[in-house]
């Protein structure tokens, strides 16, 4: 999220194609010219109509700023338009993803924030539904790669596991789309348990300490308490929240499972994980170029991860 701060007030970034025309918007609008101090557009409880879009649009003026004291109201306003916003045609599948991922971001950044709160499963099931339409196709996993944020963070790392959960279990052949949003959901949700964590350990640089690494090893098992505890019974999000440290070797945590014993859906979350936090920028590591990364986990790894899905995850990331 684009971050301006003018006046005393911050301001983000929102695109002119997230607003539903004929909704009544929830927020204030604001507008900055030629790097200006940034004015008020449009006041909150008035509707968004074509008119605005339109004039907008010929002043080629495609994105607006809303204020962070609005921010509350706009996420969940924006939540809301979503699938409806995604299904208009005139948009180009860059627009498309880029509005999903805006939003998906946002959601993400909430729901771990607070994975305990009250609507956090029916926030994930309305992202879930907007990623599996969107995720389908090659095209779609290298446009969604090429808007991904190169800083770690859990909540976007979050999103761009399931976005290749999603692209490897459809690579895969898994079509029923019942358990393909199993696989999103729980992919999403596959690090509740850091939220538990102190983000010092987190972001350390340095070699981690028996205790410090224990406490990070902690995570999958605190995930599965803090899901089950908000009333989460979904047995595939439970399975890729315990095991998705697991690896076929029995080199993983946290009960060091092997081989069989390891669920389809834990071992796409494998890959994906490892795949994502080695070309993501680390506190303790830069981020490895992907074909570098695949070499990791197809070398390194032979013994630890899926290598039938690992090929099928290589071949769905280079194919164009
Ligand atoms: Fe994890
Ligand atoms: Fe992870």
């Amino acid at each position: 999220m684009t971050e301006k701060t003018e006046a005393g007030r911050t301001y983000f970034e929102i695109a002119l194609s997230a607003l539903e025309v004929g909704s009544v918007l929830t927020f204030d609008l604001w507008i900055q010219h030629n790097a200006k101090r940034p004015v008020l557009y449009r006041k909150k409880e008035l509707p968004f109509a074509e008119e605005q879009r339109e004039r907008l649009r010929s002043s080629g003026i495609d994105t607006l700023l809303v204020s962070f004291e609005d921010a509350a109201t706009c996420k969940l306003y924006l939540e809301r338009h979503l699938a409806k916003r995604l299904s208009d045609p005139k948009l180009s599948s860059e627009e498309r993803m880029k509005l999903f991922t805006d939003s998906a971001r946002s959601t993400m950044q909430d729901v771990l924030g607070d994975p305990l709160a009250d609507d956090v499963e029916q926030r994930v099931d309305t992202l879930t539904e907007s990623l599996c339409d969107l995720i389908s196709g090659p095209k779609a996993l290298h446009t969604a790669i090429a808007m991904m944020e190169h800083d770690y963070y859990t909540y976007t790392h979050s999103l761009h596991v399931a976005i290749y959960c999603v692209a490897l279990a459809r690579a895969a052949g898994v079509s029923n789309e019942a358990r393909i949003a199993d696989i999103g959901r729980g992919a999403l949700m596959h690090d509740a348990g850091k939220c538990r964590l102190p983000a010092e350990l987190l972001n350390k640089t340095g070699t981690l300490t028996q205790e410090e690494w224990r406490l990070m090893q902690s995570h999958p098992e605190e995930g599965l308490r803090i899901l089950k505890d908000s009333g989460w019974t979904n047995p595939v999000v439970l399975d890729m929240c315990l095991n998705h440290h697991e690896r076929l070797d029995g080199t993983g945590y946290p009960n060091a499972l092997s081989g069989e014993q390891i669920s389809f859906e834990s071992r796409i979350n494998a890959i994906c994980d490892a795949y994502d936090a080695m070309t993501t920028d680390r506190a303790y590591q830069g981020a490895m170029r992907g074909i570098d990364a695949l070499r990791c986990i197809r070398s390194d790894g032979a013994k630890k991860y899926d290598q039938e899905l690992v090929e099928i995850f290589i071949r769905a990331l280079l194919m164009k």
